[in-house]
């Protein structure tokens, strides 16, 4: 199949808006519990996506039978048979890791191999297996394969070292239909988490204080499937936003969540943008000329997320002045350096901290996206240059953004996805 490439025509500003898609980073968590749910579940507002498709595939491996239809996603978790998720599907999807807590809640057992390093570096699973442990699971590694096995899963109370978002849903899902009480401290506060707990709570389970960093869960004997709505993608919504900072104009976002981004808002009102906030829509204004921010770095929620650094670098490329940011939640998440580095940008990267000399006019460039938030990060940069610029590597946009280069033409851009011969 000839590859395809994004040309994107920059040099003006946009005028537009643009809706929102369902968030990837719950939609894969929700499809992971219906594994739980003795039923039917229907998820709306599923973003179409490839690790939506892989996260279908290994749930019908497993005996979940799901489908995917438009944005809706019905799964049947009735005849869950299955707790081995193949190599091929762990190495085609990094957080399939999410699959550990339903099948060891629901099978009492899983078997799957490392997820693998990534673009963002090493992917370790350590605090996911230690809280699984504290539930009693045995694990042993038996042919480069991690089998987990819990012939009884016990409520325990599990101290996270790190807020770290997956073992906070794997801890939900394991903990469920748990015998007795689950309290996790130290838990992520993402809204993700809130979602999760909301879905549960529907299918049944007993959660209290998901958002905040205790939380409470009385285990249950089963979990009825539901119907549930996925919340919008807050990192898609920042997406849309830099791309209106970096172009300059107005742009509105529709079915955004001002709630849910309050520090990335704040972070563009630092360069100058004027925001405008409503209940589930914002508007942005960008200043003629935008300000360089002198210092910021990503942390868990609610501080600034990982998931926008690369996207906010691409518009402080714009911003006259110097700014910094560090990266202190994955190791090696400045891939996209190097490909800004070729549009003209001026950034210099020591360990975790990126410096941009921001001011100097970007150029078309091609240029290869090296992972999801960086080829995003790449596009919205290519609105600040005249030319055209080619984007490769689209792979990495698909498994996160659905229609990229639609959601840029209704902002007004001149974007195209196009086949490379
Ligand atoms: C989730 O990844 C998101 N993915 C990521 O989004 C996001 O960047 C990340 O949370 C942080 O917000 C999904 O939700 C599918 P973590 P996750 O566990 O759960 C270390 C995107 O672009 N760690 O909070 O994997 C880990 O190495 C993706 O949409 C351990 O050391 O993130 C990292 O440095 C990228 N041991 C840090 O914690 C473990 O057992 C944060 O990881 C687990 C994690």
């Amino acid at each position: 199949m000839a590859e395809e490439v994004l040309h994107i025509t920059g040099g003006k500003p946009l005028h537009g808006e643009v809706t929102v898609q369902g968030a990837k980073n719950s939609a894969l968590p929700l499809m992971a519990a219906t594994i739980l749910c003795d039923g039917v579940t229907t998820l709306e507002n599923v973003p179409r996506l490839t690790d939506v498709c892989a996260a279908c595939r290994i749930l019908n491996r497993v005996g979940c039978t799901a489908k995917l239809h438009e944005h809706t996603v019905t799964a049947d978790g009735s005849d869950v048979h299955s707790a081995e998720i193949p190599d091929s599907d762990m190495r085609k999807m990094r957080s399939s890791i999410m699959f550990l807590g339903p099948l060891l809640g629901r099978m009492g057992a899983c078997t799957l191999t490392m997820p693998g390093g990534c673009e963002l570096g090493p992917r370790p699973i350590d605090l996911h297996l230690d809280a699984m442990r504290r539930m009693g699971t045995q694990i042993s590694e038996e042919n480069g394969r991690i089998v987990c096995r819990a012939s009884v899963l016990s409520g325990a109370h599990i101290p996270l070292s790190y807020p770290s978002v997956g073992v906070t849903e794997n801890v939900l899902m394991a903990a469920v239909c748990a015998k007795g009480e689950t309290i996790l401290t130290g838990a992520a506060r993402e809204p993700e988490i809130v979602d999760l707990a909301a879905f549960l709570n529907c299918c049944g389970a007993k959660i209290q204080g998901a958002g905040e960093s205790v939380i409470r869960i009385q285990g249950v004997k089963t979990l009825h499937g539901c119907h549930y709505r996925v919340m919008p993608d807050r990192i898609a919504a920042m997406t849309w936003l830099c791309a209106g900072a970096s172009a300059g104009g107005t742009i509105c976002v529709h079915d955004a969540r001002p709630s849910e981004l309050e520090a990335c808002l704040a972070a563009l009102e630092m360069t100058g943008c004027r925001i405008g906030r409503c209940s589930e829509r914002i508007f942005l204004d960008a200043g003629a000329v935008l300000k360089p921010i002198r210092y910021l770095r990503t942390l868990p929620y609610p501080a600034f997320p990982t998931d926008a650094q690369a996207i906010l670098m691409a518009v402080l490329c714009r911003a006259k002045g110097t700014s910094l940011l560090e990266e202190t939640i994955f190791e090696s998440r400045y891939k996209h350096v190097g490909e800004l580095l070729r549009m003209g940008a001026e950034i210099r990267v020591s360990g975790k901290t990126a410096v941009i000399y921001g001011g100097t006019p970007l150029y078309s460039s091609e240029v290869e996206a090296m992972d999801l938030r960086g080829g995003a990060a790449l596009a919205v940069a290519a609105l600040q240059s005249e030319g055209t610029t080619t984007i490769r590597g689209l792979q990495h946009l698909d498994r996160g953004y659905e229609n990229f280069a639609e959601a840029f033409h209704s902002l007004g851009a001149d974007a195209k996805r196009v086949s490379f011969s």
